[in-house]
This record gives C-alpha cells, structure tokens and sequence, in this order.
C-alpha cells in the first residue's frame, strides 16, 4: 500500500463552507489523503474560498503568492504539492485563476466537489483543470456520506446542509450567482444523516443553508416539507439534544417554523435572522423585499410563540446612497430589538451584483465611523446580555475541554460559551449551570454538586411535545 498523501484545507467564510470542507476530505479519503494542520507537510492544499469577504479575490492571489514559494520549496525537495481553489471565489472568478496563477492545479466550484478526484486526475495528465459549472444533476445525491471517523472528529456539535443556493438576489450578494438557484435536500436524506451523526454521539444539530427557511425538500409523503415540519420530524431522532438553524431571511419566516419554536424543546430559542439595515429606503434598494416594520413584526411573531427566544443579525453600514438618516434608522431598529450579538460589515462592492454599479458611494470615513457606533452599540447589547445570565441556572452542552485547566466549556441555548471545573466524562452531556460571572464574551458557573455523576440519559430533555 502506499503511504497516506497528506491534505491541508484553509477554510474561510460562512459554515456552509466549513461543512464543505469536511466533505471535500470525505471524497478525497478514498483516495488515499489524510488531513494534515501543516501546510509544509501538504501533498495537496485546499483554499476554500469566500467571496463575502471584503477584497475576496485580492486575498486568494495574495494567499496563492505565499502557496507559491510553499510549493517551489517542496519541488526543491523534490515533492509535488498540488494547489486547489474551492468555494465561491473559485465559481466566480475560476477563469481570472486559472490566467493569473499559472501555480493552481484545480479550480473548482461548490457545485463540483464531487468531481475532486477526478479533476485532480485531469490536472497531473494535462496540467490544470477547471470545473465551474452548475449541474443539472444533483450534486447532493453524488458526495459520500460522512464517515464514521469524520463525525466523531466533529465531535458532539455537527452542521448539516439541507438546502443551498438563493433566489432572493439581494443587490449587494454574490450568492445567487456563485451558489445558483434555492435548492433543497429530500426528508429521508437528512433523517438518515442526522440519525447516523446521533447514533456517533453528535447531540447537536445545526441545519445550515444560505436561506435555510426556503426549505422545500421532499417528503416521504412526496409533497414539499417546510423547515417546521423537518424539525419535527428530525427531533424524533434519538439520543439529539438540541437543534439549530442558520441563515435564515425574514420573509421566510412560516408558520410551522414558529410552532416547532413553541412545541419542541430541543429546537433552541436563538435564530440568526438578518436585517441588513433599519432605513426602508436602504431596504429597497438592496431589494430585500421587506421593510423595518415588517423585521419587527416577524421578530414580534416569534416572541409570542417563544417568549424566551434572542437573535443575532448581519448588518452592511454605507450601502450606496445611505445617509446619516438611514443608518440613524438601523441604529434605532437595534435599539428597538436587543439583540444578543450581530455582525456588521462595511459594504464593498462585488463585481456582477447590481448594487456594484450604483453611484452615490459612501465616503471610507463615514463607514469606518458608522460601522464604530454600530459595533459599539451591538457590543453593549451583547455585553447586557451576558450579563442578564448570571444569578440564573442555565441548560449548557458541554462539547470539550476548555484551553484553561480543568475547565470543561459547552454552550448556553444563546451559544454562549459557558465554563465549569468538571472532568471530562460531562462531555456530551446537557446539564443544569449557575452563572457566576461573565466576561465579554463568556459565561463561567457551576454544576449542581452531584451533576458529573449523573448518567447521560437522564439529562437529555424530552424531545417532543410537552
Ligand atoms: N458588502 C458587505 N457585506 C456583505 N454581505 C454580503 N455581501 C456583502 C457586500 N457586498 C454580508 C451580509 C450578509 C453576510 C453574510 O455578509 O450582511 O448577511
Ligand atoms: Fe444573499 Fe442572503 Fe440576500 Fe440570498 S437572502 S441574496 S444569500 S444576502
């Protein structure tokens, strides 16, 4: 047998792409590749790329100048290191990569990693290899299925895909174009991955997709099922403790999501719905097909069927055209919500998306200025939040030990990191904490004194209905 050739991926970006990561090692693994955390070491390293980053593409070719003298050291020492460029950079911008970075093997889009092989294969025989196309087959059914090993290395918390792609075409996102039309994965095929992560141990799911309460996939019964009713169907697995959802838009926001909000206690009551902005101006000029007051009702809907739930959001601060009295409307509308956290980005242009060639663009001193106020006021929010927790006994899932000594670190409901002095054997557990203290961005408490030595099944909180 030959020895393991080694794979080094550099993920950056939305959790879609961490998940991507995870089931590019899965196709390769067949193959003979082995993860490595050095790039030195690498046979064959993986940019996966994303192209919401502010300057995404500047960065991959400065990324692939340092790959560069990487790969000319390791050809000096008379090994082969082959270069991917995966993710969303890679989809719309493959052919600007394969022109200007002679160092690339493979280019390939999210659509396409189920081709990895093969187009590694095509670039040793003729040199490069690009795949950026869309498939009209669908690419979920053709990726492996996650190997033992690859969940149990996820550890307790995993991310599934159950939808990809947006229809929303939002005038500043690149997603519509690089990730293609909405596009959901059938019932069975969740259940079966969710049911095998359980049956390894996972307690926590969180169902990602770029608008993942679009949700349509088919059900057994061979009719569309909505994120609601999956959840449902999904908290029936045994042995899952807890379920979660991101990204979700405002105007998807249905019924049935709500009731599972109300009706099952392992969904957990945090939801990252962005907002982009509080100014219905800024609104319709970035087509988000909603308005302020339609946000609040929505997050009004939600407070009523769950009264205990928080949100986080993603904010873009100098939109073209955004005045001092639009971004005073997103600071209002922060006011307004508290929120738990959120993210906020300085808009930048991305070629191809509308908003790209709008005029009117905002001086880099008015948003370095807004994007402080924003992020001070988000700040401040968090901080009351964190803040709010301790005095109060919260249900924390402990996921590892946590890089202080003897301290073991799981997650509140809100996904606050929370610290307790415990031994390793309440991992994976779901366990009552009294917060303590706080600190910016985490929790620190204690277990009921007799906690560690409760056996794990009689702490998972029942999973449906009251
Ligand atoms: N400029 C700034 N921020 C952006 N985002 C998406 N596209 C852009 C852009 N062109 C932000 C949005 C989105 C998050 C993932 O990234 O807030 O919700
Ligand atoms: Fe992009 Fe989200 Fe708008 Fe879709 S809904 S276009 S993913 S910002």
């Amino acid at each position: 047998m030959s020895a393991p050739r080694k794979l080094h991926i550099k993920s950056y970006g939305c959790q879609m792409n961490v998940y991507d990561a995870q089931r590019m090692v899965d196709t390769l693994a067949p193959e003979g590749f082995v993860e490595t955390a050095s790039i030195e070491d690498a046979d064959l390293v993986i940019l996966n790329t994303c192209h919401i980053r502010e300057k995404a593409s500047e960065k991959v070719f400065s990324e692939l100048g340092r790959l560069r003298v990487a790969k000319d050291e390791a050809a000096l020492r008379d090994r082969r290191m082959e270069i991917v460029v995966a993710g969303c950079v890679a989809q719309a911008e493959g052919e600007e990569i394969i022109r200007r970075a002679p160092m690339v093997d493979v280019v390939v889009g999210p659509q396409s990693y189920h081709n990895l092989p093969q187009l590694l294969a095509r670039a040793r025989t003729e040199g490069r290899a690009l795949d950026t196309e869309f498939p009209v087959e669908d690419k979920f059914a053709r990726l492996p299925q996650p190997s033992r090993q690859a969940i149990r290395a996820r550890g307790i918390s995993a991310f599934v895909t159950v939808q990809e792609g947006c229809d929303k075409f939002c005038t500043f996102c690149v997603v519509p174009y690089t990730r293609g039309a909405e596009t959901s994965r059938p019932v069975a095929r969740i259940v079966e991955d969710v049911t095998r992560l359980a049956d390894n141990g996972v307690r926590e799911v969180t169902l990602i997709g770029q608008n993942v309460n679009a949700y349509h996939g088919d059900g057994p019964d061979g009719r569309p099922w909505t994120l609601g009713r999956l959840l449902h169907r999904l908290a029936e697995i045994p042995g899952l403790a807890r379920l979660r959802y991101s990204t979700s838009h405002p105007r998807d926001v249905e019924q049935s999501l709500l009731e599972a909000h109300r009706d099952i206690p392992a969904v957990m009551p945090f939801v990252h719905l962005p907002v982009q902005s509080g100014s219905d101006r800024i609104l319709a000029a970035m087509n988000r097909k909603h308005t302020a007051a339609d946000y609040r009702r929505v997050i009004d809907r939600f407070r009523t069927f769950r009264p205990d739930i928080a949100f986080s959001s993603d904010f873009i601060v100098g939109f073209p055209g955004e005045t001092e009295d639009d971004f005073a409307a997103t600071l209002a509308l922060v006011a307004q919500i508290g929120y738990a956290g959120a993210y906020s980005f300085k808009y930048s242009p991305r070629a191809g998306t509308p908003a790209a060639d709008m005029q009117e663009m905002v001086a880099p001193a008015a948003m370095d200025e807004r994007l402080a106020r924003l992020q001070d006021l988000i700040e401040r929010q968090q901080h009351a939040f964190n803040r709010a927790a301790v005095g109060s006994t919260v249900d924390v899932l402990f996921e590892r030990p946590a890089r202080n000594d003897g301290q073991i670190v799981g997650r509140t409901p809100y996904l606050q990191p929370a610290h307790v002095m415990a031994s390793e054997d309440i991992i994976g557990q779901v366990l009552p904490v009294t917060i303590t203290r706080h600190e910016r961005y985490s929790l620190f408490g204690t277990l009921p004194a007799n906690a560690g030595a409760i056996p794990r099944q009689t702490r998972t909180p029942a999973l449906t209905g009251a």
